[in-house]
């Protein structure tokens, strides 16, 4: 078997499944609340299902790699609403895929030459799949630690020249998991002026893109166009209407960007195998050409957060994210014993914030903080507030 296999870590919910082990049964009578899993948990949009349903003809033909060209246009022109950009060339700019995450796996595949003994940089904490894509490729990850005083973005800056001189691959993930963080414009002036420099890639992660609270965060495309690369040279934006538009069984998303590097991906992916049925695609067009029911998920998001964190606050000090769903919230002492001991005692289930990061540069930057998805139904968040609110004050 390919060694590189031994390289990769458990999954977080692997190693959540065996502190939660360690805790025995919650007490009887208290009904679990997990909030440890970022799964959308609002109901699908109706025009979503009546699309699948009547196109079941689709499941009749061999999907074309390239995706529809129907979904490709729909894609071009959310784009452009989204975020006031001339609408990128669906043909050469925009690709259908089957979600983020296996097109963030993908796409890794495709940039690393396994022989350049290349750094692929990715946040930290980060999503999983970055580190076990860049392990897979025959990379070496380097992470840069989450700043609490920028809101837990990466300090660009501060990575040194000889990581950069390595690097062919740059993770971002605006809004972040866990902490919401959105790249300013300056901190993609500034990953864009080291790209000119050493022509890394960046794969910009932004499924988080559509939950958020007072402004639409800013995207990759948008502010490339800003900073006048018109060409999107070396970017490519990753979404997804799996939290957008609650469809993370359905398994769409798309890439959009730079076309030579969304040639090559097209060409790796023709071996690769992910085509996205018809069926999927007619769905998905339905999805992106309707913004209603994101505005209501947003609203959902919203009265979950305005009723959960007053509740939080009397205890921690927890604010509201720029975007996303989750909280990222302080612990008393170590955040792997205020979830096994939280579960314990009360039924609700967090992430320890320290099975999210790699310990790097001496510390573990997700230690002391778990992460809370706002997931579940409110009257369920907010009994789960109030579980966790006694629980600290009851242990403290
Ligand atoms: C940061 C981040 N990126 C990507 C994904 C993958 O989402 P999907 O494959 O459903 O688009 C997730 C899922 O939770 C995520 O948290």
């Amino acid at each position: 078997m390919n060694p590189r296999l031994d390289a990769l870590h458990p999954y977080p919910f692997e190693k959540l499944r065996a502190l939660l082990a360690e805790a025995g049964a919650p007490p009887q009578g208290l009904a679990p609340i997990n909030l440890s899993i970022g799964e959308p948990k609002h109901a699908a949009p109706a025009r979503v299902g009546e699309a699948l349903c009547a196109n079941l003809q689709g499941l009749s033909v061999y999907p074309a790699t390239k995706g529809e060209p129907a979904l490709r246009q729909a894609i071009a022109q959310w784009l452009s609403q989204r975020y006031s950009i001339p609408a990128p060339d669906a043909d050469r700019e925009v690709l259908p895929v089957l979600g983020s995450r296996e097109a963030l796996f993908a796409f890794t595949q495709a940039v690393i030459d396994p022989a350049a003994d290349a750094l692929v940089i990715c946040p930290n904490p980060f999503y999983q799949i970055y580190e076990g894509a860049a392990l897979l490729a025959g990379a070496t990850p380097y992470f840069v630690n989450a700043d609490p005083a920028r809101d837990f973005g990466c300090d660009w800056a501060a990575v040194p020249q000889e990581v950069w001189k390595r690097a062919r691959l740059v993770f971002v993930c605006s809004p972040g998991n866990p902490a919401g963080n959105v790249m300013s414009l300056q901190d993609w002036r500034v990953l864009f002026e080291l790209s000119d420099q050493h022509g890394f890639v960046i794969a910009s992660d932004e499924c988080y893109s559509e939950i958020y609270f007072d402004d639409a965060p800013l995207g990759s495309l948008q502010a490339a166009r800003r900073l006048g690369r018109d060409d999107y040279r070396n970017v490519v934006a990753f979404s997804s209407l799996s939290k957008r538009s609650n469809v993370p069984g359905m398994r769409s998303g798309f890439v959009a960007g730079d076309a030579s590097l969304i040639n090559r991906f097209l060409l790796y992916r023709t071996y690769h195998g992910s085509a996205m049925s018809p069926v999927i695609a007619a769905a998905s067009v339905a999805a992106w050409e309707d913004e209603t029911h994101v505005a209501e998920n947003r609203r959902a998001y919203r009265a979950k957060f305005d009723a959960v964190l007053p509740i939080l606050q009397r205890v921690m000090n927890v604010r509201q994210p720029q975007a996303a769903f989750y909280l990222w919230a302080p612990t008393p002492g170590s955040d792997t014993a205020f979830a096994r001991d939280l579960y314990g005692r009360t039924g609700v289930t967090v992430l320890p914030g320290s099975f999210l990061a790699r310990s790097a540069h001496g510390v573990n930057p997700g230690a002391g903080r778990v992460r809370i998805a706002l997931v579940a139904p409110l009257a369920q968040c907010v009994e789960a507030a109030e579980r966790i609110a006694h629980f600290i004050k009851t242990s403290v």
